[in-house]
């Protein structure tokens, strides 16, 4: 029977599909198995089921002969060395699709909530400070009407783009270049980074981490933006220079920033992003929903479950090794 590692518990249905074909061991502990237990496992195993906060590197898989199949609960895979499991034979599997309307909600959400000042208002309530209504109080920027720039076309910035539309905003977009079609059928208008980064007042990040996405929102990008500009980040915290995003929030060359995701992660309590009014940050949960968690958890368990009997997996993003 194969071994599969799962490196952390996930949710019910795609562990029961693991359990009924494999022999399934599960590291249960609440923060990520210790680089010297994940070795250890994925040395003994046949199948891996990893997570963004799991380094997957050709080390790894070095010493792991065994390892036949990588399955990331999760549409990114920035955590893994893709070439190196490709140069072993190893496909590697995500889960795109299924967490594409939750991750849009979510942008939404930290879109709207940073647009209404809805943190600050929130604390600002619980400290007390509410003595009256007040014409001045927690001004905020209206959504409706607005423009927005969608940096990468691609599912989510898409469904992201179909809120949009529901709030009569302005639609930009990059990249995408499959996607025309549905950006006319949208009313969405692609344009290059800078005009994006120079004409709207919502920028929502939805590009996978990359050699050339590290950094592409730098000092600037940020000094291209407007002055109202809200920056929404879903995407991964390396895509935007934290310094230089402190350094815009602070002068006030921005307005606002809402990042679901940072650099590192979990965020460390003395960076100084924390310290600003004008940012708000939540610990990377944009395909938080309980259905999409246990679809995720489905997906990854089918792309293993395949790979283990040299099937094409559902996701797979090295597609060249399967069957092989
Ligand atoms: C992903 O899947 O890549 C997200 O960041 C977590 O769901």
């Amino acid at each position: 029977m194969d071994r599969v590692f799962i490196t952390r518990q996930i949710p019910p249905t795609g562990l029961e599909m693991l359990r009924e074909a494999c022999e399934v061991v599960v590291w249960e502990d609440e923060l990520p198995p210790p680089r010297d237990v994940l070795m250890k496992e994925a040395a003994q195993s046949d199948g891996l089921i990893s997570l963004l906060t799991d380094k997957i590197d050709a080390a790894l898989m070095e010493q792991s002969p065994k390892l036949r199949v990588i399955s990331n609960y999760a549409v990114g895979y920035d955590n893994i060395d893709v070439a190196a499991a490709t140069a072993r034979g190893i496909p590697v599997g995500n889960t795109p699709g299924v967490l594409t309307e939750t991750c849009a909600d979510h942008a939404f959400a930290l879109m709207l909530a940073a647009a209404t000042r809805i943190g600050e208002a929130e604390r600002y309530v619980h400290a007390g400070k509410w003595q009256t209504w007040h014409p001045m109080l927690m001004l905020g920027q209206d959504v409706h009407n607005a423009t927005l720039g969608i940096v990468g076309f691609g599912r989510i910035g898409q469904a992201v783009a179909r809120r949009a539309t529901g709030f009569g905003m302005r639609i930009l977009y990059t990249g995408g270049s499959r996607a025309g079609d549905i950006a006319a059928e949208l009313g969405a208008e692609q344009v290059d980074l800078e005009t994006l980064l120079r004409e709207s007042d919502f920028i929502s990040l939805h590009i996978p981490l990359k050699p050339e996405t590290t950094n592409l929102i730098n000092a600037d990008a940020l000094r291209t933006m407007k002055k109202n500009a809200v920056l929404i980040n879903t995407a991964r915290g390396k895509v935007v220079d934290s310094a230089a995003l402190y350094a815009a929030l602070k002068a006030g060359d921005i307005a606002y920033a809402a990042l679901d995701v940072t650099e590192p992660e979990p965020i460390k309590m003395d960076d100084p992003l924390l310290t600003l009014d004008n940012c708000l940050i939540v610990p990377h949960i944009a395909s938080a929903s309980f259905a999409t968690r246990d679809r995720i958890g489905q997906i990854a368990a089918a792309n293993m479950l395949a790979g283990l009997k040299g099937e094409p997996m559902l996701h797979c993003v090295n597609p060249e090794v399967q069957g092989k």
